[in-house]
């Protein structure tokens, strides 16, 4: 019997971790039921796009944003509202961070973070805050990404997890962990994993020369270690931060040219595992206080930016692919996430990746409407983003409403 697709994506190069080919894609009940070259396809498709001259790449998975639902913050971003800038910045599964006010510290703070994120356009997974006496919560909580811990001060953390007794206990469940540890912060708990930890641990925004090494030695060692870097890392440096003032602060800090080179060469040797946003939204009425809370939007420009980029010869599109989708899914087990094959969700970003744009604060759709990017040139442009076989961004617009779902860990 011939496949039936709901939609046929025809002709699109489509660029995975692995390789290229000009692709037949078909999509039915929101997954792939057919990935091969183009012109094999032979089934009957209710819809078709034809993608000619187009790059697909596997839908981006975001391991690290802050969406500040619920709680007092919600004014700063919203699921639904940070979910469609994501969308338009070829998005399609975001994790999202515990550090909301109220933390997200409890079975029951959960369920009301989770009723929020059902007005999410994009696919979603939670982070767990792990703040140091709330381990019966940790075990008792289902499908979380990751349980973090902060160990440096930022956005609503005033008081990190600075307890070496509290951190074995913890790193001694064998619980996945993910952390913000910047520094000599990060050499401490490097060396308590090594010694105590029975789990992996992710390292979020790798930022100092002295981290990635620190993160090369460990893996060399064969710790169970897995690390990010963030895009504001990547492009912007300390001059950066001079020029635009509490619009390029955030924690960690953007540091020197010479750590912003070590990065790359941190992504280029494996040991920076994935780009994740650390998309953190605050008010430009918030950044104008003293003092201004760290942080700024990504989870629109990350891929923009990336494509220039590797239109610059940086990286390849395949290394995008592998760096935003196949390596984020795989560290947290999502599942039917970061690859575009056959039974695996159908989760798309067609690009051009020689289109050239200007990034500007007027095309933001994220609540605060603004990016420490604005009046970038770059080459490669987002056209359209497919979530579990839909549109929900097409033609310069958000289609549709909602329609995320909670997306499975399955590690
Ligand atoms: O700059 C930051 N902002 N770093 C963080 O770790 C948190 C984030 C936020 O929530 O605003
Ligand atoms: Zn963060």
């Amino acid at each position: 019997m011939a496949t039936r697709a709901l939609l046929l994506v025809r002709g699109a190069r489509l660029v995975t971790a692995g390789g290229s080919f000009a692709a037949d894609l078909a999509a039915h009940d929101g997954r792939f039921v057919h990935v091969g070259p183009v012109g094999s396809f032979d089934g009957v498709a209710d819809a078709t796009l034809d993608a000619d001259g187009l790059t697909a790449l596997p839908g981006l998975v975001d391991v690290h944003a802050h969406f500040r639902e619920p709680g007092v913050h919600a004014h700063k971003g919203t699921y639904a509202s940070e979910s469609r800038a994501a969308a338009a910045g070829g998005v399609t599964c975001v994790l999202t961070m515990p550090n909301t006010n109220p933390f997200t510290n409890t079975v029951a703070q959960l369920e009301v973070v989770r009723e929020c994120a059902r007005r999410s356009v994009i696919d979603y997974g939670f982070h767990f805050m792990a703040d140091g006496d709330n381990l019966a919560e940790m075990l008792a909580v289902r499908n979380v990404a990751a349980h973090k811990l902060y160990l440096n001060e930022t956005t609503g953390i005033t008081s990190p997890l600075a307890d070496e007794a509290r951190l074995r206990g913890l790193l001694a469940t064998g619980l996945p962990f993910m952390a913000h540890a910047e520094g000599d912060t990060l050499n401490m708990l490097l060396a308590a994993h090594a010694q105590w930890g029975t789990g992996p641990l992710h390292i979020g925004h790798v930022a100092l020369a002295r981290e990635v090494e620190a993160l090369r030695r460990a893996r060399a060692a064969g710790q169970w270690v897995t690390a990010e870097a963030s895009p504001h890392h990547l492009f912007l440096d300390e001059t950066d931060a001079a020029r635009l003032g509490p619009l390029g602060d955030m924690r960690p800090t953007l540091k020197t040219a010479d750590d912003v080179t070590a990065l790359w060469a941190g992504i280029a040797d494996g040991t920076i595992d994935a780009v994740a946003t650390d998309h953190a939204p605050h008010l430009l009425s918030d950044k104008q206080r003293v003092p201004a809370p760290p942080g700024v939007p990504g989870i629109q420009t990350m891929l923009p930016l990336l494509l220039d980029a590797a239109a610059a010869g940086r990286l390849s599109l395949a290394d995008i692919a592998r760096l935003t989708s196949r390596a984020p899914a795989a560290i947290f087990g999502l599942q039917g996430k970061g690859a575009v094959r056959v039974g695996q969700d159908a989760d798309l970003v067609l690009v051009d990746p020689s289109a050239e744009s200007t990034i500007t604060n007027a095309d933001q759709l994220t609540m605060p409407g603004w990016t420490p990017f604005d009046g970038r040139r770059v080459r490669g442009t987002v056209l359209r983003t497919l979530r579990r076989g839909e549109w929900i961004w097409a033609d310069g617009a958000i289609q549709g409403e909602a329609g995320g779902v909670e997306v499975v860990v399955g590690r």
